[in-house]
């Protein structure tokens, strides 16, 4: 084994969550989505490190830990916990898990302060301004709904005035827009760059950094009185666990990040905010910000004032962690907005999951029992049929780790999806039922009995990034050898892997059916 080849690096980012409420099935797509990429490359033999986490700062959460009692680091605390609950029910594979309460950020957040504003980019001012709490965000009159609310969430805006520091963001817009206009892959998909474009060419005024009004936050260093503008304390996230101060070589090796995945929403404080704070201090952008659509219920934003969220927890007791990410996976165009059904998430089950998938572990483990005691003879190049079949699985393969690497996560599902169909089909027209009663059929169906248990291999392969229990579950049942941690993508691109005599286990069901009431 090879083990001194250097891991090309990969860091992905989810944004750090809210605790200001429970997680619904929205947050759960995010980073469902993040976990997915971040198994693929790891698969495809790339030291990844995958960071996700809480933005646990700000006026909101210190009203509402005061409604209920509770000092905020003992509501943050509370909330926190069933986050990281509710990762490890959905088989989240995070490297790290960064709270923005914790002293390792703080420390960055005043560096970073304090670095900008050191060389004058952060200055003393009057702040007097519109801002919505829900949304930590500060608008402009011209950037209120017609209702003179909030444009993101709709609900009224406070006018507040206070001594607070400024962020010369007015200095890095050209900077900034330049970037957006001279790397198209930095910020995808396209519709959103011509958004931000659009948002820059109307112009940027400084932003403002601190706020006095409240204190649960991280202080300006050596002004303490003021805390540091959630969002600034929030975008510096991304430096901390990568070892931002205290280790230049991690630093180096994952910086800029690779992807930071972010809902479209958030999409302006990713590239431009954060643009600008990062060019303030002399540092690489992000290769790539990528704008994700919603997930909906009928045609509307799923939020805890519209009383429409899905609890991802009990539809993970219900329908397990691997059917939930199969759905939001397959049935959601990365850019786009998709619609949560429950009625299409049984359906998807029912038929992808337990017929389809289900099915063709289920007979062919069964007919190698019954037609050859759990034994794989050895296989020849065999007919038309067999070597068609071998040829679309090392294709699939292939045309799968183009579309993963291009973020086309659902079709590639769907494309591994067709493949599936296609082994199916060609059990029915291998019949190895009637091959089995035939004695001068005997190499025929060792070989159909061969490709089938290969073709299984490959698709747990394939699907491990978007149903790692699934994937494990079906390797588990080949008993194949190679430890499952130690599978590479490079295993799925050749067909003849399995060993001539190797013994597959016995079929257990993998997706029961939902009956439908
Ligand atoms: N705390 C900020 C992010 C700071 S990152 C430096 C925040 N938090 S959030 O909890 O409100 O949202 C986190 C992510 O969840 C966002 O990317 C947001 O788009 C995503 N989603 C929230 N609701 C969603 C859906 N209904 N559908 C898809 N994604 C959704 O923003």
């Amino acid at each position: 084994m090879n083990d001194t080849k250097i891991k090309t690096p990969y860091y992905i980012t989810t944004p750090i969550y809210y605790p200001s409420a429970k997680l619904h099935i929205g947050h759960a797509y995010c980073t469902t989505i993040a976990d997915a990429v971040a198994r693929f490359k790891r698969l495809a033999g790339y030291d990844v490190f995958f960071l996700t986490g809480s933005d646990e700062h700000g006026q909101k959460i210190q009203r509402t830990a005061e409604s209920q009692n509770l000092t905020p680091i003992e509501y943050v605390d509370k909330i926190v916990a069933s986050f990281q609950e509710l990762w490890k029910r959905l088989e989240i594979s995070n490297d790290d898990f960064i709270r923005t309460s914790e002293p390792r950020h703080h420390a960055v957040v005043q560096e970073i302060f304090r670095r900008i504003r050191d060389k004058g980019d952060i200055y003393k001012g009057e702040y007097t301004g519109l801002y919505c709490t829900p949304c930590e965000s500060y608008w402009t009159e011209l950037q209120l709904d017609e209702n003179g609310c909030c444009p993101d969430c709709h609900r009224p805006v406070e006018k507040v005035s206070e001594e607070a520091y400024f962020f010369k963001m007015s200095k890095y817009a050209d900077a900034v827009l330049k970037h957006i206009e001279d790397n198209p892959e930095f910020l995808e998909p396209k519709s959103r760059r011509n958004e931000m474009i659009n948002f820059i060419k109307q112009g940027l005024e400084d932003l403002c950094v601190s706020r006095t009004s409240f204190n649960w936050g991280v202080p300006v260093p050596d002004d303490e009185k003021h805390v540091v503008y959630v969002w600034f304390d929030a975008l510096t996230n991304y430096l901390t666990p990568i070892g931002f101060l205290d280790d230049a070589e991690k630093f180096k090796k994952f910086w800029p990040a690779d992807l930071h995945l972010v809902g479209k929403e958030i999409v302006r404080f990713h590239t431009i905010i954060w643009g600008c704070i990062l060019m303030a201090l002399g540092i690489e952008l992000p290769k790539k910000v990528y704008g994700h659509g919603w997930l909906v219920i009928e045609g509307d934003k799923m939020s805890k004032s519209k009383g429409n969220v899905v609890d991802p927890m009990l539809l993970i007791d219900e329908f397990s962690a691997d059917a939930i990410r199969y759905f939001l996976l397959r049935e959601i165009n990365l850019g786009q907005d998709g619609n949560f059904n429950r009625d299409a998430l049984i359906t998807r089950i029912n038929a992808d999951l337990a017929n389809d998938l289900g099915n063709l572990l289920h007979r062919t483990l069964n007919m190698i029992g019954k037609f050859q005691g759990g034994i794989l003879f050895a296989a020849t190049d065999g007919t038309e049929l067999d070597k068609s079949l071998k040829a679309e699985a090392v294709e699939t393969a292939k045309e799968y780790r183009r579309l993963m690497e291009n973020m086309q996560i659902s079709d590639a599902v769907k494309l591994v999806w067709k493949f599936i169909g296609r082994t199916n089909k060609y059990i029915d027209e291998t019949l190895p039922w009637k091959l089995a009663k035939d004695e001068t059929q005997k190499q025929a169906l060792s070989n159909v009995l061969y490709n089938l248990a290969e073709s299984l291999r490959i698709i747990s392969i394939l699907i491990s990034p978007f149903m790692p229990t699934t994937a494990r579950r079906i390797h588990e049942q080949l008993k194949i050898n190679q430890p499952f941690e130690e599978i590479q993508l490079d295993d799925a691109e050749i067909f003849g892997k399995l060993e001539i005599n190797h013994k597959v286990g016995k079929p257990e069901q993998l997706f029961p059916r939902i009956e439908v009431k």
